[in-house]
């Protein structure tokens, strides 16, 4: 559902390579994380599979559709929760999903069964009628995360969406990935975080300086890496190396 080959990406006219020419795929019922040390590359690939950034070289395809020849339809298929949530401070929470529904085509009865359901499990039905700039930090994740639900996209990307969710709220949008997997879609997100990777990810990959180093079922990393028990251990070593 999402495919990645050989993509590159450089700063500062080739002077930091960022991501280095990685392959990685992900299949339909799947969650995959995405790991990494701090300036792995790991948001600069997020950002070049939704369309922020163009890669250099190399091919991105998201539900079969190559997202540098036919960007709106790749665009649709997806959806995305970047790691900083910077929304317009001046709408209203209700204002800001109402957008995203008719950005997506969403039509009534579907935004208002999908809010209905988010903000219910997040716990922002009060806070909706208020303007995101009274919102603390997890709040506005929170309504960026039922915004980008509420199209019901097959692919769901997300770039670091535990930090900042209180403890519910991240449990919750765990059991969101969780079932839309279980639909058939599948979920790719990167993390830091290697306890959560270890609990709910069905595949992972470890990129580190732009290169991928690792990628698989918890169980094929750690026969890599001869059976040491935990992700964690297994991150160390590698990312060391
Ligand atoms: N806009 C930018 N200009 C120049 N260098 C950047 C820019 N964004 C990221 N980098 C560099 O690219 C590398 C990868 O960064 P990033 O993708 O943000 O990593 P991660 O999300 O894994 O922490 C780092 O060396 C970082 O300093
Ligand atoms: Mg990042």
């Amino acid at each position: 559902m999402l495919k990645l080959e050989n993509v590159s990406k450089s700063y500062d006219n080739g002077k930091t390579n960022a991501v280095d020419g990685i392959s990685l795929e992900v299949n339909a019922g799947e969650i995959f994380g995405f790991l990494g040390p701090n300036g792995a590359g790991k948001t600069t690939t997020i950002k070049m599979i939704v369309g922020l950034l163009k890669a250099d070289s190399g091919s991105i395809r998201i539900n079969g559709i190559n997202n540098s020849v036919d960007p709106i339809k790749a665009k649709m298929q997806m959806s995305y929760v970047p790691d900083n949530p910077e929304v317009f401070e001046k709408l209203k929470g209700i204002e800001y999903l109402n957008f995203m529904a008719d950005v997506y085509s969403v039509s009534k009865e579907d935004r208002t069964q999908a809010m209905e359901r988010y903000l219910d499990l997040f716990d922002m039905k009060k806070a909706v009628n208020d303007p995101i700039s009274s919102y603390s930090h997890g709040m506005r994740q929170k309504i960026v995360l039922t915004g980008a639900l509420l199209h019901d996209p097959q692919v769901f990307i997300l770039d670091e969406p535990l930090v900042g969710l209180d403890p519910k709220s991240a449990f919750n949008l765990k059991e969101v990935m969780r079932e839309r997997c279980d639909q058939g879609k599948c979920v790719f997100f990167s993390t830091h975080v290697l306890e959560v990777a270890e609990k709910i990810c069905d595949r992972v990959a470890i990129i580190d300086n732009g290169k991928i180093i690792a990628q698989g079922t918890m169980e094929e990393l750690k026969g890599d890496v001869n059976s040491h028990e935990s992700l964690e251990n297994i991150f160390l070593e590698l990312t060391e190396r």
